[in-house]
């Protein structure tokens, strides 16, 4: 506890010293304070009743002097009592506005910096394909169907009038599930080599008409390389009605092309085989790349062959003709096409592998 010291000697010159003094310590103090606890220790001491140094100073110097000096010292107490107050009151004023400052100097943000860059990601080129297509049916009124990766040999083969044993089988490099020898052969399970078995699944779903886009997964137990890859997709696409003709199986897929590659594009349609389809056709498109005049692309022929199709075959029919699919009344056409092959073309990819291996300069691109 700090003590005001007594005084012997009241003349003016004495008291002014003693004042100036007391000063001293306020300023000394008043500077050194840099919190909140310390400014009220500080307060207290100058401006507590009991034994502050106001209150000391009253008793010891302004009631202990003799009467003619109580004058003298009456106008240095009240100009001291003044300073003091008057230097707490700065004090705590300057505290308060270091204390804002330190705030602002804390929570200051630099509006100029670049920030974080988080790139956004964008949809695969794989599903972007898929889903410009599928888009161009949605236009013309189809719907988006979907069905199992895993599949029975029934829905992938038989129904689709694979007979067992046929050799068109061969043609599906078939990746099949182990241990399902016991099962009867229609049960045993698959990765379904195309799209197709989903027009079975649509149909025993849905009596006529249908009008359908399925895409989707595929497997076939073929080796890595530029242009094929074990897993890749198709977008298949059933149309069934009263007086469905190839005419209207052209039309459709003429325009989808024009759609999806740009209105210059060509097509022509080459007969081939599907065991589920009766004619069948491998329809093929103007050379993106050369405008159909020969590129090393299109081999020199002007043309690029780009899916299967075909009138649905009027044994697959049996095979749903409980769900109203009577082939005297009606009739219809199907294709598939890889999406992988069109993503190819349409984006000008030089390897299949590309769309697989997950490489970020190759994915951004197509952002
Ligand atoms: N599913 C056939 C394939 O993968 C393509 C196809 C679909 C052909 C529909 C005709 C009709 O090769």
């Amino acid at each position: 506890m700090y003590t005001v010291p007594k005084l012997d000697d009241y003349s003016p010159d004495a008291l002014d010293r003693a004042v100036a003094e007391l000063l001293r310590s306020l300023e000394d103090e008043s500077a050194a304070l840099h919190d909140e606890s310390a400014y009220k220790a500080f307060r207290d001491r100058w401006l507590a009743r009991k034994n502050g140094v106001l209150t000391q100073v009253n008793d010891t110097w302004l009631k202990a002097a003799p009467g003619p000096a109580k004058r003298d010292v009456g106008q240095r107490v009240n100009a001291l009592k003044a300073r003091v107050e008057a230097t707490i009151e700065r004090a705590h004023e300057k505290l308060h506005a270091s204390s804002a400052d330190a705030k602002f100097a804390e929570e200051r943000l630099d509006i100029t910096l670049p920030g974080l860059h988080r790139p956004i990601g964008v949809r695969h080129p794989i599903l972007r394909a898929m889903d410009e297509m599928v888009a161009v049916f949605k236009a013309m009124g189809y719907s988006i169907g979907e069905g199992p990766e895993v599949e029975t040999d029934y829905y992938n083969f038989e129904s689709l009038n694979f007979p067992p044993n046929h050799p068109a089988r061969d043609t599906q490099d078939t990746l099949f599930i182990a241990g399902q020898d016991a099962k009867p052969l229609r049960e045993r399970l698959l990765l379904r080599t195309h799209t197709s078995p989903v027009q079975i699944r649509t149909m025993e779903q849905q009596p006529p008409p249908v009008r359908i886009v399925i895409p989707g997964k595929v497997h076939r137990n073929d080796p890595l390389d530029a242009t094929h890859s074990p897993v890749f997709h198709q977008i298949e696409g059933l149309a069934v009605d009263t007086n469905i003709t190839f005419c209207d199986l052209k039309g459709t897929l003429d325009h989808a092309m024009k759609a999806f590659f740009g209105s210059s594009v060509k097509t022509r349609f080459y007969p081939s085989f599907f065991p589920f389809t009766e004619p069948s056709a491998d329809m093929q498109v103007s050379c993106i790349f050369c405008g159909g005049k020969g590129c090393r692309k299109c081999k020199f022929s002007g043309w690029i062959e780009l899916l299967g199709c075909g009138m649905v075959d009027p044994n697959v029919f049996e095979f749903v003709k409980e769900n109203g699919y009577d082939s005297s009344k009606i009739s219809g056409f199907a294709f598939g096409m890889g999406v992988e092959r069109i993503a190819i073309l349409k984006y000008e990819v030089e390897e299949i592998q590309l769309f697989y291996e997950g490489d970020v300069r190759f994915l951004e691109q197509f952002a």
